[in-house]
């Protein structure tokens, strides 16, 4: 059984009809990479899966159940955690406050704050700051902890590295890859391609809501000219 199964799902903005028949999985303890040109449907894909604009059709199956139509509250509850684009912490929350509302609970050996604070040692030191007051990689640990605290068995991230430093880059890459190692299951959205190919073992290629490519992310590594081809916008 796969972690995740999304099969043949449509996905509509009032009549814009944004992910058109789109199927991917992600197997237990997989990393798999969702990219694509900006503005093809990657951020759709995520909140069609999590429950923020359910598909029209289609199927989405989680641990071998079906949640297409479940509410986002549900889907997150059975074990589906997000670290959304743009990161969005709340500024007016302290550190901790900001990981205890992400909380629904937690489960035994599960993620809760002492093992998040475990975990990013900055985020302990940070306790008592407003997300306002935090750097762009503090904000993304956050973001991360915040999705850990729900403690989920899928991770997705839409975009991690954006707006980030190079030098965080690196530290993000590895929390994801650190994650990945415990066993989480990821799904990974990323523009940073070379990031993504590395941290995933398959990947698959959107284009104007569809899949263009999918394979191993070692193949897609190893062709530029293919990358190209999918990824880089033409003049
Ligand atoms: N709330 C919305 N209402 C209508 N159209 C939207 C909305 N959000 C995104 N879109 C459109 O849906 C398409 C896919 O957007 P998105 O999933 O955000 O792409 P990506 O994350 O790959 O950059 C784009 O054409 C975008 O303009
Ligand atoms: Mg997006």
């Amino acid at each position: 059984m796969s972690m995740l199964e999304v099969n043949n799902i449509n996905t509509f903005y009032g009549k814009s009809h944004i992910i058109q028949g789109l199927s991917l999985s992600v197997e237990e303890g997989e990393a798999v990479a969702l990219l694509g040109r900006n503005g093809v449907g990657k951020t759709t894909t995520i909140r069609s899966i999590i429950g923020f604009t359910p598909p029209r059709s289609g199927d989405i199956l989680f641990k071998g159940k079906q949640i297409a139509r479940r509410k986002p509250e549900s889907i997150s509850r059975m074990g589906m955690g997000l670290v959304p684009q743009g990161r969005r912490v709340f500024p007016n929350l302290t550190v901790k406050e900001n990981l205890t509302v992400a909380s629904r609970g937690s489960a035994k050996g599960g993620w809760d704050l002492e093992r998040v604070y475990k975990y990013f040692p900055r985020l302990k030191e940070r306790e008592k700051n407003l997300g306002s007051q935090l750097s762009g990689g503090e904000q993304m640990m956050l973001a991360i902890g915040r999705g850990l605290m729900i403690n989920p068995e899928l991770l997705l991230l839409d975009e991690p590295s954006d707006g980030l430093a190079p030098m965080v880059l690196h530290d993000i890459a590895d929390i994801v890859v650190q994650l990945q190692k415990q066993g989480l299951s990821i799904l990974l959205v990323e523009q940073n391609v070379k990031m993504a190919l590395k941290i995933a073992s398959r990947a698959y290629v959107l284009n104007k809501g569809q899949v263009a490519w999918a394979g191993a992310a070692e193949e897609l590594r190893n062709n530029e000219e293919l990358q190209h081809q999918l990824l880089v916008v033409s003049a």
